[in-house]
This record gives structure tokens, C-alpha cells and sequence, in this order.
């Protein structure tokens, strides 16, 4: 079998070029048209100081294009700060942004300085920015102006600071000004520069390539066997939608790492809704939603589960409806030219359960005429 392989000599060792000046440092994987194009606007971008705004589905790579940015640039020996905007109730973000004085609040025990300042020379990114209320908005926006900050609980004494803002969000920002829900003035603040992320699925040539990137990274981590992907799992990873982008994928292949006990990682170790595009491959090419009848039709004939312990029992709960029971018997019976007798086997029953198969389909009005199938 074919297997695509991935050598270990892809593996970037910690401290190489620009790593050893920045430990924090990512690489960007991907050569596709748009990450080609992407990694040039990094580029550029990272040589300015210019406040840049980052767009995209959720684990597009945003918070990775942030690091890039920064880690490429003139700024790159100093602090990275990520702060994560939809993560913090908003006074604890408040003394996250700007610090805060000992008793200044319940919990204040010492002095602490904020994320601004610990990065002073260096970049804040703010992530989900977005999730901010109009209040940090505010606050936000007038350190954007002035550039100084004050500790949460302190009387004068204004700081100075120089940082580099980079947000990120998933929202619609344009929608929120008109919802009346994110500054505007904020907004232009912000929107000096703007990048998106493209989702997964506009990029697919970059999977096969992510793929070897995330086996390198967990197979050397977990002292895994796997080797390599064969031809029809990485095409059915190709084709799959990832509707959690590069996150999902990065989740994916750790799980498979961790679970496959093999060399290769074959296309019935992946999860049956990844392998499900590659059902409809066979079928006339049309772009469509995989259904729950793919699912249970699935199931059945890959996972080799009984009719009984999948279809049977969540119709009975109603958690399905006839249609789909109807749909899979028609699927059945399409694959085995109109022969129920063969159905009952491809739904792995006993031939003696054939008998009460064509019993509930009857009694369930979801007995399909078999002769069209013939
Ligand atoms: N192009 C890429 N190359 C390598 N790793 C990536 C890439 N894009 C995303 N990742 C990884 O996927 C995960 C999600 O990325 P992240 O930047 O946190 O996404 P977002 O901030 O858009 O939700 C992270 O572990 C990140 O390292
Ligand atoms: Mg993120």
C-alpha cells in the first residue's frame, strides 16, 4: 500500500535559526496560494510597528500569525503576551491589561504589573477582542491614544509604556459597531492592518503538509510506531470540511498517535465523520452535507456494527425517524442489488434474524419495494 511518509528530518529542533533567538517561536506551516501570500504580508508586516487586526474562524492559526508577526520582527528578543479577551471576567482582564496596586481589590496581595507593561518593548496580543465589554473598550481605546497606563487601584502615577497590539477575533466587528456592541473609534484604532486567516477548507493543499508537521511533532512525543499516512486516509483528510480548522486536525492526529497501534494510519483508524467524505467521493460528485443516514450507513458497513445495537435501537428511542431508517435500508439494498438477504448480512445480522429484520422494517412501514434495486 502507498503510504506517504514523513521523515524525521522534517522536525525543526528547538534552538535552530531563528528559534534560538526566540524560543517561543512557531513555525507557519503551508504553501498554498494563500499561505504563500499570507507568510509575505507577515513579512511585511512585521517589520512596521503598525497595529494590525487579525481575522478568522476559529484555529485558523490567528494566535500563531500574531507570534510570527512578532518573532519576525525588530521587537522579537522582547515579551510576547497573549491575553486571552473572552477568557476573564472583566475587572480580572482589567488588572490583566493594566496591573494593580496591593488591596485594590480582594485577592490584590502585592503589586502586579499588567501584560501592557510587562511587554513594554514588546507585543500584547489580544485575543477575541470582540468578547470585550464597551467599558474595556473604553479603557482599551485610551491607552491606544496615550499610550500610559495606570495600575488598577493607583493614584497618578501614569506609566509610559511602548507595545506593539496585535487583536484577533472571530466576530464580525463591522456587524458588532452596527449592533451598537464594539467601539467604532476602536475599531479604526485597531484596523490599521488587517489580515484573515483563511479557513482549512479554502487551503487544502496545506493538510498533507500539516498532516507530517503534527506526526512529527506528537510521534517523537508519544515513542509511537506510525510511519506514515496511506494514500486513501490522507485523501479522505483532504477532503474532509475541518469546520474546527487546523485545531481540530492538530487534535485529530495526537488522538490517532496516541491510539493507532500500527505503522501506517489506514483510513478505517480515522473518525467515521473525516472517513464519511470519502463514501461520497464514490458517489456522484456532488458537494453535500454528510447525513445522518451516511453516519449510521457508516457504521454499519466500516465499523461493523449490528443493525440492532445502532439503527434499531435510536429509532426505537426516536433519537431517528423513519426516513432514515428508510434511508439506510435503501442504501442497503442499493448495494445489494435488491437482495434483503444480503442487507441483513451487511448490517452484520445472524441469518436467523433475517426473519425479524424484514418483520420490524414491515411493521415500521420502512420495507423498501426491492425491484427497483434489481
Ligand atoms: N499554519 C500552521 N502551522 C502550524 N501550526 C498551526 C498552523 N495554524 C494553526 N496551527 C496550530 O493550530 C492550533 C490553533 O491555532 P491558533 O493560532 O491557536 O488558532 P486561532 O487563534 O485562530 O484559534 C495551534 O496549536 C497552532 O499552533
Ligand atoms: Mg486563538
Amino acid at each position: 500500500m502507498e503510504a506517504t511518509n514523513f521523515s524525521s528530518s522534517t522536525i525543526t529542533p528547538i534552538g535552530a535559526g531563528m528559534a534560538s533567538r526566540t524560543k517561543q517561536h512557531v513555525r507557519l506551516i503551508g504553501h498554498s496560494q494563500p499561505m504563500t501570500a499570507l507568510q509575505g504580508e507577515i513579512d511585511r508586516v512585521s517589520r512596521s510597528d503598525a497595529k494590525v487586526l487579525i481575522h478568522g474562524e476559529s484555529g485558523v492559526g490567528k494566535e500563531i500569525v500574531a507570534r510570527t508577526i512578532h518573532y519576525s520582527g525588530p521587537r522579537a528578543a522582547m515579551m510576547f503576551a497573549p491575553v486571552n479577551c473572552a477568557g476573564l471576567p472583566e475587572t480580572l482582564l482589567e488588572s490583566e491589561l493594566f496591573g494593580h496596586v496591593k488591596g485594590s481589590f480582594t485577592g490584590a496581595y502585592r503589586d502586579k504589573p499588567g501584560k501592557l507593561e510587562s511587554a513594554h518593548m514588546g507585543t500584547v496580543f489580544l485575543d477575541e477582542i470582540g468578547e470585550m465589554t464597551l467599558r474595556m473598550q473604553g479603557l482599551l481605546l485610551r491607552f491606544l491614544e496615550t499610550g500610559e497606563i495606570q495600575r488598577v487601584g493607583a493614584d497618578g502615577g501614569a506609566r509610559h509604556v511602548n507595545v506593539r497590539v496585535i487583536g484577533a477575533t472571530h466576530r464580525n466587528l463591522r456587524d458588532m459597531i452596527a449592533q451598537g456592541q464594539f467601539r467604532e473609534d476602536l475599531y479604526y484604532r485597531l484596523n490599521v492592518i488587517q489580515i484573515t486567516v483563511p479557513p482549512l477548507r479554502e487551503r487544502r493543499e496545506d493538510i498533507p503538509e500539516l498532516v507530517n508537521h503534527f506526526l512529527n511533532k506528537f510521534v517523537a512525543a508519544n515513542r509511537s510506531p506510525i510511519t506514515g499516512v496511506s494514500a486513501e486516509a490522507m485523501k479522505a483528510l483532504v477532503a474532509y470540511s475541518w469546520p474546527g480548522n487546523v485545531r481540530e486536525l492538530e487534535n485529530l492526529i495526537e488522538r490517532m498517535v496516541v491510539g493507532v497501534q500500527h505503522d501506517t494510519i489506514e483510513l478505517h483508524d480515522l473518525p467515521s465523520e473525516v472517513r464519511a467524505q470519502d463514501n461520497v467521493a464514490f458517489r456522484p460528485r456532488r458537494e453535500r452535507r454528510r447525513t445522518v443516514a451516511d453516519d449510521l450507513y457508516t457504521r454499519l458497513t466500516e465499523q461493523r456494527e449490528s443493525f440492532w445495537a445502532t439503527v434499531y435501537p435510536m429509532y426505537m428511542a426516536r433519537e431517528i425517524t423513519r426516513a432514515h431508517v428508510r434511508d439506510v435500508v435503501r442504501r442497503g439494498l442499493e448495494e445489494a442489488r435488491g437482495n434483503y438477504k444480503i442487507v441483513a448480512r451487511l448490517f452484520n445480522m445472524e441469518s436467523r434474524e433475517y426473519k425479524r429484520f424484514l418483520n420490524f422494517l414491515r411493521k415500521h412501514d420502512c420495507q423498501l419495494p426491492f425491484k427497483e434495486y434489481r
